[in-house]
């Protein structure tokens, strides 16, 4: 992949459309079928090290915050560790415990996020084991970890995340199969994660086809007064990646709640200028977030839900291939990137340079 546009209008319309062949890319040569894992030649921890981790923390800013939220999901999901995201800012101004048997993991699409480094160098200073989750090769963070995984996105440009996002979440997934496979994923786990790894290409594929729809829908919502994203568990952080790419690109005011909290307060917000977009997968949840799409409705909300089959309740359904459970996250969030991206164009704005952003922040 090149800086050119090659015949896109934005650099962000070229990065959501390049993300099948980034996937393929983050894929190639990693997996293995004998053994139903994958390699990660650059992690440089050995089954029994990966053994003796007791926790992983994921420190991050913005998309890489959120990217690394969906990986503490899948880590925990199929390796069985306990795991959780943390803007790397918080991480390295409220004086953590460090702790030797935890793992810890950076994310930074550039590797050059001061605030991500800083955490970085702080723990590395205090003993702590650290990986990378990084696409720029080489770079401040790649450099300062003890091993970690390339996501292999190719260049972005745009301000805004999109493939890099994605990407870094299937890194994440390859990194969960991993430590879950020295563990106690099984061999028949293993498989179906990689036949669901193996399929995301056409899948995003499928999803991009879709463009011309989604690009109606934004009309629709371009002039909310604000929009409000719900998710449970799988589902939220794909709904807070989704609300912070419509506020940066759009700039129209978003929020994003865990779907179960909208009664302790956001509630009050809901009435016809302040549209839902609602996470809806087909899995273990889908009875309780069908009941929060009423309880929207119940307050003349509009909603537009992402899942895998049409929501009766919701005035749209934007419908994603099914996946497997762990991996759906990655396919959720992606129509809305198109989502931001079309409102944004509806609206006229500056798209790879959103006003007051910066593609990385350097300083503190
Ligand atoms: C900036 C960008 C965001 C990005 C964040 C982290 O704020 O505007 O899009 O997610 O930095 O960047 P990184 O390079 O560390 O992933």
């Amino acid at each position: 992949e090149s800086y050119d546009m090659d015949g896109h209008d934005t650099y962000m319309h070229k990065e959501i459309c390049e993300q099948a062949d980034a996937v393929d890319r983050v894929l190639r040569g990693r997996i293995d079928d004998r053994f139903a894992t994958v390699h990660l030649g650059g992690l440089g921890i050995d089954a029994r090290e990966a053994r003796g981790v007791r926790r992983v923390k994921i420190l991050g800013c913005g998309s890489a915050y959120h990217a690394g939220q969906i990986g503490a999901q899948m880590i925990e999901e199929l390796a069985r560790i306990p795991a959780d995201a943390e803007p790397a800012s918080e991480f390295r101004y409220r004086n953590a415990v460090v702790d030797p048997d935890t793992l810890y993991i950076a994310v930074s699409q550039s590797g050059e996020t001061y605030d991500t480094l800083a955490a970085v160098q702080e723990l590395k200073r205090k003993g702590a084991r650290v990986l990378g989750v990084v696409n720029v090769v080489g770079s401040a963070i790649a450099r300062e970890t003890d091993g970690g995984v390339y996501v292999h996105a190719g260049p972005e440009v745009c301000v805004v995340s999109t493939k890099c996002f994605t990407n870094t979440a299937v890194a994440f997934a390859l990194l969960a199969l991993h430590l879950g496979r020295v563990r106690d994923l099984s061999v028949a786990d293993g498989r179906r994660i990689i036949a669901g790894l193996r399929r995301l290409p056409e899948q995003i594929a499928e999803i991009l086809r879709g463009e011309e729809e989604i690009k109606k829908l934004a009309a629709g919502y371009a002039g909310a007064k604000s929009m409000m994203f719900v998710g449970r568990v799988r589902g939220y952080p794909v709904a807070r990646e989704a609300s912070l790419k419509l506020k940066e690109v759009s700039y129209v005011h978003a929020e994003a709640y865990p779907a179960s909290e909208l009664k302790h307060g956001p509630l009050a917000l809901i009435e016809p200028e302040v549209p839902s977009v609602a996470i809806v997968p087909d899995d273990e949840l889908l009875e309780k977030n069908r009941a929060t799409l009423e309880e929207i409705k119940a307050r003349s909300g509009r909603i537009l839900a992402v899942g895998h089959q049409e929501q009766e309740v919701a005035d749209h359904t934007i419908v994603v291939p099914r996946n497997e459970p762990e991996l759906d996250p990655i396919l959720l969030g992606i129509p809305l990137q198109l989502l931001a991206y079309h409102a944004a164009l509806a609206l006229g704005r500056d798209i790879d340079k959103p006003r007051n952003l910066a593609k990385s922040v350097t300083v503190e």
